[in-house]
């Protein structure tokens, strides 16, 4: 018989906020997870329905310099408008808050500090392009070049979106920086990794044993992940956008996105509930899951609870529903074709 669960805590994948909510966000993760909640509500359950912004992250740093603002401006204007798009269209989130919020940086970065002072990171270091003229690191977004695959001359330096190829900024031939148009050199860089291949063994248990019940599609992708075999991933950034790696040293770099976004959970439920939030996270009773859309299942299913065991006090998800594009006269529908809310 399956585990009869006190009480359901559900999240909801935190869009960036560098452009509105989409119909297809909507149809995917915002109104199933919200009719889950209605019908849990409904049944007189106990529940959490957590929603917020995703803040941080190169591609709003870009909008911004294209737009000749701050990122900051960036993330209020879109924050505030998706927010309202989800009111309008009643989705009844429990809280809506957002990445930038003092109570998710501390809660960030103490994250951190705990697996960095428990020894769970690897400390490496690489060689990464740096523009000498603009004086920083370079995103792999922020290096054009010509695609070794199709010639394309304005690929990025994670893919050419001519041919569909996912480079390495290495790859480019001819790289530039998109910042001053100069020629960048590589220089030696240090960062932090979460060594997944350490995690391999328990998630191989817990994804592939304990829940073959998961969607075929989130199953699937997690078996492909395992069966490939994991990496250690970088969880720190070299750019002045996001949240500061707490650690001697650093200056200068910021935990990568994809670390403090699913944190945002966490906090936002401490926001809702400081003196209540940990038995929704750390009490066994509590059914976690995650509504997500299909580009974040690696996230949620391998890299979020690598980080929550590695942290060691909090449960994992029980469930993550994933959901396909939402297509449309059998096309896929996409921001750039305008059907934003
Ligand atoms: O794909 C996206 O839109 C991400 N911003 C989702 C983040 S989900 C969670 F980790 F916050
Ligand atoms: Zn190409």
């Amino acid at each position: 018989m399956s585990k009869q669960f006190k009480r359901t805590l559900i999240t909801s994948a935190l869009p960036y906020a560098n452009g509105p909510v989409h119909i297809g966000h909507l149809a995917g993760v915002y109104v199933p997870a919200d009719i889950y909640a209605r019908y849990l509500r409904l049944k007189g359950e106990e529940v959490l329905f957590i929603g917020g912004s995703d803040e941080h992250g190169v591609p709003i740093t870009i909008r911004a310099r294209k737009e000749g603002v701050t990122p900051q401006d960036i993330v209020d204007r879109y924050h505030q408008l998706i927010k309202k798009s989800f009111e309008e269209f009643g989705i009844t989130f429990d809280i809506y808050s957002r990445t930038t919020s003092d109570i998710h940086k501390k809660t960030a970065s103490d994250f951190f500090r705990k697996l960095y002072d428990d020894g769970k990171f690897i400390e490496q270091e690489s060689e990464q392009y740096y523009d000498e003229e603009a004086r920083q690191f370079l995103a792999d977004r922020y290096i054009t070049g010509t695609c070794p695959h199709c010639g394309n001359e304005n690929a990025y330096g994670d893919q050419c979106e001519q041919c569909g190829t996912s480079l390495s900024p290495t790859d480019l031939i001819n790289p530039k920086s998109t910042l001053s148009g100069s020629v960048p050199v590589m220089r030696p860089t240090k960062h932090w990794y979460l060594p997944l291949d350490q995690h391999e063994a328990w998630l191989r248990q817990w994804i592939l044993e304990d829940h073959k019940e998961w969607k075929a599609n989130v199953y699937g992708q997690c078996k492909s992940w395992l069966d490939l075999g994991l990496q250690p991933r970088a969880v720190s950034r070299d750019l002045d956008w996001g949240v500061p790696v707490p650690v001697e040293g650093a200056e200068g770099k910021v935990l990568y996105v994809w670390f403090d976004a699913p944190i945002g959970y966490i906090s936002n439920t401490k926001e809702l509930l400081p003196n209540d939030w940990e038995k929704w996270w750390k009490d066994e009773d509590t059914k976690l899951v995650h509504f997500i859309g299909k580009d974040n299942i690696v996230f949620h299913c391998i890299v979020f609870p690598a980080m929550l065991k590695a942290e060691g006090s909090f449960i994992l998800p029980e469930n993550v529903p994933a959901n396909e594009f939402l297509n449309l006269e059998n096309d896929k529908i996409s921001t750039s074709r305008n059907w934003a809310v």
